[in-house]
């Protein structure tokens, strides 16, 4: 199965691009299903066809979903969160509350994230092209298996731990087996899917831009995070390209000459990534046939929904009698960064977001001594003890 993924700025064409990219795939003869999980849905437009929350088969090999992540979340986690609730109400707490407590943040993407690739995997897809809301809510979106996996192991340590202590703290929130059970199971479903997205093999990821400064910015953050979180890209789709032409209007021949600024910039910034450009049209894109035709002008001959590139992702080198852990991450404001160990765990959080990694045991006893930046990549630095790192 491939997994295709277009974020980007809200308006550049994320939508429109997955289409095309999706009637292309079905065209090959592959079994293919379009997810749009932008709350502002507009891929029923696009493609012309009432869509609803399960796919719908549009036509040959094709299959569209419009996914409500709250519909999603009531459906798979509704159960557990009404008895949570319940029990939370007879602790005393008020109705608002207790509603309030018992939602787990981020639940609803997880449970829809979940949702996607169990029908994608029941229903035998060969591509699943995910049409994905702005930026920031699909960096939300794919930082919350991290989230909820910090959030579950803690619940479970506080659970099962010697600290007796937390134990009346935690029968009171937590006196159900159920609930725990439930967070358990939804645990394991959560590492498999993590381990689906983060794979190079399966997922892409695609950032969608215009040759427009402030859309460049957010694609750039958006990668930072992509890479963060170990996300693997596989190219940029440049939308809404003024041709060149021989503008006699003063207004188009401007125009023109700023986005080709723009546009070159985007090639020289995200290099080596393949860059494919998509021509303004003066019309909107719609239905099948027109995005068989914008496919054409994207990708040509090639096949949409293979692997185009394959980037390095977190490595570790040996440098005397240290270890160096290796994390590209372009584009990065560095005063933004943080970082904590404590043993095989480390976190590194990045503005508002965190990636918790697990340390090979080689590195889980050793010392993180040093992070810094050496070409677009966070390098840190480990020792084996202190002293020797003193005396040295
Ligand atoms: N290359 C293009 N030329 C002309 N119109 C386009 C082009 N790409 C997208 N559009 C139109 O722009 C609008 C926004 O595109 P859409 O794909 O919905 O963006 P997003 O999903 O990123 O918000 C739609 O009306 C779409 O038909
Ligand atoms: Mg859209």
């Amino acid at each position: 199965m491939r997994i295709i993924l277009y974020m980007g700025k809200g308006g550049v064409g994320k939508t429109t691009v997955s289409a095309a990219t999706a009637v292309r795939s079905a065209a090959l003869g592959k079994r293919t299903l379009v997810v749009s999980t932008d709350l502002a849905h507009s891929l029923a437009d696009c493609l012309q066809k009432n869509l609803a929350s399960e796919p719908q088969e549009i036509s040959t090999n094709l299959w569209a979903q419009e996914v409500n992540a709250l519909d999603e979340m009531r459906r798979g986690w509704g159960k557990i969160q009404e008895s949570m609730t319940k029990t939370l109400r007879k602790q005393g707490i008020d109705a608002a509350a207790a509603d309030e407590l018992a939602l787990i943040p981020g639940m609803d993407e997880i449970v829809s994230l979940i949702n996607i690739y169990r029908n994608a995997r029941d229903g035998d897809f060969d591509t699943v092209i995910i049409d994905a809301a702005p930026t920031g809510e699909t960096v939300r979106l794919l930082s919350m298996p991290d989230t909820f996996q910090w959030y579950a192991q803690r619940l479970m340590k506080m659970q099962s731990g010697p600290l007796n202590l937390a134990r009346p703290l935690i029968k009171a929130f937590f006196p159900a087996t159920e609930i725990l059970d439930a967070v358990n199971a939804l645990s394991e479903r959560v590492k498999t899917l993590r381990e689906v997205l983060s794979d190079p093999e399966v997922s892409s990821y695609r950032p969608v831009v215009n040759p427009e400064r402030m859309v460049i910015k957010e694609a750039l953050r958006a990668e930072t995070y992509l890479a963060l979180f170990n996300y693997p890209i596989d190219g940029v789709i440049c939308n809404r390209v003024i041709p060149a032409a021989d503008y006699q209007d003063a207004f188009m021949q401007d125009m023109y000459r700023t986005q080709e600024k723009q546009r070159q910039r985007i090639h020289q910034t995200f290099a080596p990534l393949p860059i494919w450009e998509a021509p303004y049209r003066s019309r909107e894109i719609l239905g099948i046939d027109q995005l068989n035709g914008l496919a054409n002008t994207i990708f040509g001959e090639q096949d949409p929904t293979q692997i185009f590139y394959r980037g390095a992702i977190q490595e570790i080198v040996r440098s005397g009698d240290s270890y160096i852990l290796r994390l590209p991450l372009p584009h990065v404001e560095m005063n933004k960064v943080l970082m904590s160990k404590k043993g095989d765990e480390m976190v590194i959080e990045i503005g508002n977001f965190k990636r918790d990694i697990t340390l090979p045991a080689m590195l889980a006893s050793q010392e993180a001594t040093v992070a810094k930046f050496v070409n677009g990549s966070l390098e840190i630095h480990f020792n084996a003890s202190a002293e020797a790192d003193k005396s040295a």
